[in-house]
């Protein structure tokens, strides 16, 4: 089964629609980040990039007279729910193996947990990745939502991307193939 890359995720119009709302530039930034903490944790690169590439197309703004209401959000707001939820039948729908759909879902599902009464998750790896990857990106006062990006150059870092993740797969692979602990 071929590799659903980030980059035909891009060009989906679900991704165009809800990754950009929630910004591009902060999604795209958080799967650079995840990539690198994939391998730090030994977790898969490519669900990595994926989970953190769409972890906040769950998001709706929330407004009051024009304005962004943080009170009204932080009452109201399910994006991790309805994110991991998207991103599940946008996978679906580009041919990704639902075993690996679910995987990333979850790593959606559990990015933040802003939403939940208590707040105290046991993550595995893959979810800590992402959870950590999008940390790394944060901004005071949610600016890294607002951070805008070109086309042509949300291409070009997702095809290099893209590029990096099929090489840590391969390598994953060859070790795992050569029956030493994948590292
Ligand atoms: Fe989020
Ligand atoms: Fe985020």
């Amino acid at each position: 089964m071929e590799r659903v890359s980030l980059l035909e995720i891009y060009k989906h119009p679900i991704c165009q629609k809800y990754v950009s709302r929630a910004g591009m530039e902060h999604a795209i930034s958080t799967a650079e980040y995840a990539l690198d903490f994939a391998e730090e944790f030994n977790t898969d690169p490519d669900l990595a990039v994926k989970a953190a590439f769409l972890h906040d197309m769950g998001h709706y703004t929330w407004y009051r007279n024009g304005k962004w209401d943080y009170n009204l959000y932080k009452e109201n707001d399910i994006h991790a729910i309805k994110g991991a939820e998207r991103a599940h039948k946008l996978l679906i729908r580009l041919g990704e193996h639902p075993v690996n759909a679910k995987q990333i879902a979850l790593a959606i599902l559990l990015h933040t947990d802003s939403y939940l009464p208590e707040g105290h998750l046991q993550l595995n790896p893959l979810q800590k990745v992402v959870a950590m990857a999008d940390k790394a990106d944060e901004e005071p006062g949610g600016h890294h939502h607002y951070k805008k990006i070109s086309r042509e150059s949300a291409i070009t870092r997702l095809h290099a991307l893209d590029a990096k993740t099929e090489e840590k797969l391969s390598a994953r692979r060859t070790s795992e193939g050569r029956g030493q602990p994948a590292s």
